[in-house]
């Protein structure tokens, strides 16, 4: 146990030899009732962490159930951020990331103070970030939306309250055009959704002229551009459920194809292709969570995220205003 917890810091996770004879989804199981835990799984997790999920869902809906959970231990499948806005909303609970390296390159892309350095060239402007950044990005902000909400707490604003939007350019200039409300923008972007090849998927729409094309906002403008529905991870499942389209090429990580998949076993899901040799678009950083991480995390009750209670307290507010805007907006 002492070489696995020593160890944790240089590797991001508990590198504990696991008995090949146990069955880890029947142990996930027996652990999860055993520590009065819940496994909260964002849809580009791999297929198993999604089956063995109590929950599966978009920020939104990963940060609703985080600040309504009644358990004592929230294991957070999904990347650093979540468990971080998981830690956030309830910081009395032990939250757990199976690798804590799962990071993000939007995250990443947008160091809180460079980001403090910006915001002050810009007094008189409102601060709104997107989910996808650290703690503290949060705690300098003065609401968080995410994907699914981001235009609505945008039109919740005064028509000329001027606004800052970061991280993420692509969803910001979305936002933008969407409220046609001038939105100062920080320049990041997340590496996944900024390299699906626009030849390629023309060439899909070619290939399958009565296929829907959609998308998820963190796109860049060429491609939302033909696209039929935007939306977030969970607008984009709910969309193929609806639609009578029996074929639709998805932009976003392919993660969520499993659950499109299951909800319409008889509808044809291509994942779009990026501007590289692969055919569909993975999350290097959600995918390093795995089964085998899942139950060492739940056994050793470690990676476990930690925040300073000042950068809680400080980030608490921005996403409070966000959830209770979207409760005020059944979203
Ligand atoms: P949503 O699940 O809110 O659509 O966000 C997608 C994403 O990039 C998560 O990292
Ligand atoms: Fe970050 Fe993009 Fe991965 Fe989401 S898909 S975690 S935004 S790098």
């Amino acid at each position: 146990m002492e070489t696995y917890l020593t160890e944790l810091n240089a590797k991001g996770y508990i590198d504990a030899p696991i008995d090949p004879t146990l069955d880890l989804v029947d142990e996930i199981n027996k652990l999860k009732k055993e520590k009065n835990a819940v496994i909260l799984a964002h849809y580009y997790q791999e297929s198993e962490i999604q089956d063995i999920a109590d929950y599966i869902g978009d920020s939104l809906g990963l940060s609703q159930q985080a600040a309504k959970t009644e358990a004592d231990i929230i294991v957070f499948a999904g990347v650093h951020f979540m468990a971080e806005t998981a830690k956030i909303l309830s910081p009395e609970k032990k939250v757990l990331l199976p690798d804590l390296k799962a990071g993000c390159s939007l995250s990443d892309s947008c160091p809180p103070h460079l980001f403090a350095k910006f915001k002050e060239q810009y007094p008189d402007h409102l601060v709104i970030t997107y989910v996808n950044c650290t703690a503290e990005l949060k705690a300098l902000s003065d609401i968080v939306c995410t994907s699914s909400n981001a235009v609505q707490i945008v039109e919740s604003l005064p028509p000329d309250q001027k606004i800052i939007f970061g991280p993420d350019r692509n969803l910001g200039d979305y936002v933008r055009r969407k409220t046609g409300r001038d939105l100062v923008l920080w320049n990041g972007a997340c590496m996944v959704h900024e390299i699906f090849s626009q030849d390629r998927i023309e060439q899909l729409k070619r290939d399958y002229p009565q296929a829907k094309f959609i998308a998820h906002p963190e796109c860049e403008q060429e491609l939302l551009a033909i696209a039929d529905y935007i939306g977030s991870t969970t607008g984009l499942l709910k969309y193929t459920q609806k639609d009578p389209a029996d074929t639709f090429i998805v932009a976003t990580e392919s993660g969520i194809l499993h659950q499109m998949q299951k909800a319409s076993p008889e509808k044809t899901f291509i994942p779009a292709p990026p501007n590289n040799a692969c055919a569909c678009n993975d999350c290097p950083h959600m995918k390093l969570n795995t089964l085998e991480k899942l139950y060492t995390c739940m056994k050793y009750e470690q990676p476990e995220i930690d925040l300073p209670m000042d950068v809680i307290i400080r980030a608490q507010r921005p996403i409070e205003r966000m959830l209770e805007l979207s409760d005020r907006l059944g979203l």
